[in-house]
């Protein structure tokens, strides 16, 4: 059902960090949020802020912008579900990383899906913090 496109070397994307990449049209935010890794679409639907850019607590991560919420797991915008965004599935093998894209969804990026342009933007120091101060990142 989902293809899976390499992104990035895990030891790139450590616990608490999260990267904007771009696989063919897609940007994508990918987090490490304790050490389990998430990958949703990285413009907020609200005014196309960057998610990856945005604090991440209780897995949830604030857009920087104006501070829509959205889930990490599924991409459920905590206000209104009709706003959420897109999630992806995230593999680690081989100490990389790759994220799923459904099958079909190749076409828009040519004929090899294996070929897709991924590629890193940035990556970002995000800021992930617990709503309680004891808990562990
Ligand atoms: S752009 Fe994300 S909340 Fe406004």
């Amino acid at each position: 059902m989902f293809r899976f496109v390499k992104v990035m070397n895990k030891e790139d994307l450590p616990v608490g960090k999260s990267a904007i990449v771009m696989a063919g049209n897609e940007e994508i935010a990918l987090f490490n949020y304790k050490g389990e890794y998430y990958a949703i679409a990285n413009k907020c639907p609200h005014k196309g802020g960057p998610l990856g850019e945005g604090r991440v607590q209780e897995g949830i991560v604030i857009c920087p912008n104006h501070e829509w919420r959205f889930n990490l797991k599924n991409g459920e915008n905590m206000q209104n579900p009709d706003l959420s965004i897109k999630s992806y599935p995230v593999r680690l093998r081989n100490e990389k990383i790759y994220i799923g894209f459904k099958k079909g969804a190749e076409k828009a990026f040519g004929k090899d899906p294996n070929a897709l342009p991924a590629s890193i933007k940035f990556n970002i120091p995000t800021i992930q913090k617990p709503i309680n101060p004891e808990e562990e990142l």
